[in-house]
């Protein structure tokens, strides 16, 4: 009888243990660490209050120069896919240039893909050979980033794919460029997967992530990417997340983790959402949470030579205001070449992003959406700093009748200027709105902006 129950107590103990670190909260959610809302505010709050990014997407894929999933969409398999590897030669890599555009244009983070879908990796990690250093390059190609970028005072984010389409044991799924002829033929894909060992996979994604987290110093966004959780996919148990996250936050505590682990059951699953390539019109969805879109200066991540659709600047800066006005942050995406340089286009995309920074940041940085009591003039965007009580009015429509009403702000305000060059705009009040008057001439600013000091 003492021997069973010892041997139940024995059990209890073991299922406590298991469950350690892992506790459920008031709503039935689960959570992996111990950080309060606080807290969590605390940590994130240089991100909050940068409020932009730049995304890199460099990789293999820059050579082909059609889209970074161009092995998944060709199925071009490993073989074949090596003639980039062997052909990679960024000679004009100098990540210092990159930084400074970075900077010029009021980036305050920055996300280099460590290791794309394609699985070629362009740091120097010890579990592959499939890497920056064995290619023309010879070198650790995000060791050089991360100095280039700290040296601007640009935060360090890494993105890294949970999925690997070079890897041997990461089994073929829907997306995977050696899935069957017909992607939904399930009977197909035991046979294929004949040889190929997840659990292999998994470990090396963990001791790649491991590497990343311990050799660069501190990293300050790791940006994981992503799960697609079903039948022919792939999610939180694949990657071994909850273990994986745990590893994340012991080697780096201060980072910040976006939320494609595939942890929602998890009040403390991710830091962040990320809508990728939305409108801004959905992106006023997201008021409220904590988020980040993802956008594409043109319709791909990677380099892609023959792709066209380029946003415009008015655009882009749709993206940014609208992203500050809601309370999220915009992280801007630009694709080097395979020689390492950003594209012409990018860079005049970035230029005329930081001739508007330069004058106009300060609608930015530190600013989340107004308060309801202030109504948004008709086709304008409102930005607001708590800290320095100023509203900024985003004249998406230069007002050709040279006043601006601003209706119901009659005793909110005690100064008004433009924010480009600290200009005073008179106002006078007519009823409970204020009338500003405004040059007939428009600044030479896409989107110029007034600033209001609040009483
Ligand atoms: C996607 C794509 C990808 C890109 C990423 C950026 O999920 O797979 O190519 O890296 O989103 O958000």
């Amino acid at each position: 009888m003492k021997k069973i129950q010892r041997l139940f107590s024995l059990l209890f103990l073991l299922m406590a243990l298991l469950f350690t670190g892992i506790s459920v909260n008031a709503q039935a959610k689960l959570s992996i660490g111990r950080e309060t809302a606080r807290q969590k505010e605390k940590r994130m709050q240089w991100w909050t209050e940068g409020r932009f990014g730049m995304f890199i997407h460099w990789g293999l894929y820059a050579l082909p120069a059609r889209h970074e999933w161009v092995k998944n969409r060709e199925r071009i398999n490993n073989e074949t896919y090596q003639k980039y590897f062997d052909e990679f030669n960024p000679d004009l890599f100098e990540p210092k240039k990159w930084a400074k555009e970075a900077r010029a244009a009021g980036m305050k983070y920055a996300v280099l893909t460590t290791k794309h879908h394609e699985g070629f990796c362009l740091f120097d990690s010890k579990y592959t050979d499939y890497k920056a250093t064995n290619t023309s390059a010879k070198r650790d190609l995000v060791k050089e980033y991360v100095d280039a970028f700290r040296a601007e005072g640009i935060k360090i984010g890494f993105y890294y794919s949970l999925i690997d389409w070079h890897h041997p044991d990461f089994t073929i799924d829907k997306y995977h460029p050696l899935r069957p002829a017909n992607d939904d033929d399930t009977a197909a894909y035991p046979a294929l997967n004949k040889g190929r060992n997840m659990a292999i996979y998994r470990k090396y994604l963990y001791n790649q992530v491991t590497e990343l987290l311990s050799n660069y110093g501190k990293i300050d966004i790791l940006w994981l990417d992503f799960s697609y959780p079903g039948k022919l996919g792939k999610g939180k148990d694949d990657w071994d997340a909850v273990n994986l996250l745990k590893q994340i936050r012991k080697l780096q505590p201060g980072i910040i983790v976006d939320n494609r682990l595939n942890l929602e059951d998890y009040t403390d699953g991710a830091d962040f959402v990320t809508p990728e390539q939305v409108s801004t019109k959905e992106l006023e969805k997201y008021k409220g949470k904590v988020w980040e879109t993802c956008q594409t200066f043109s319709g791909s991540w990677g380099y892609y030579r023959d792709e066209d659709t380029w946003k415009t600047h008015r655009q882009l800066l749709d993206l940014l205001i609208t992203s500050t006005s809601n309370g999220g942050n915009l992280i801007l995406n630009v694709g080097p070449t395979a020689r390492g340089e950003f594209d012409y286009r990018a860079n005049n995309a970035l230029d005329s992003m930081a001739q508007w920074m330069h004058a106009n940041s300060k609608a930015i940085y530190n600013c989340t959406y107004a308060p309801e009591t202030f109504l948004v003039p008709d086709n304008d965007k409102l930005t607001y700093n708590a800290a320095t009580k100023r509203l900024y009015v985003h004249l998406f429509e230069y007002p050709a009748s040279g006043t601006l009403t601003l209706k119901g702000y009659k005793g909110k305000i005690k100064y008004a200027q433009f924010l480009h060059d600290d200009s005073e705009l008179q106002y006078k009040e007519d009823g409970n709105d204020l009338i500003l008057t405004i040059p007939i001439k428009k600044p030479r600013f896409e989107i110029p902006v007034v600033e209001l000091v609040l009483n």
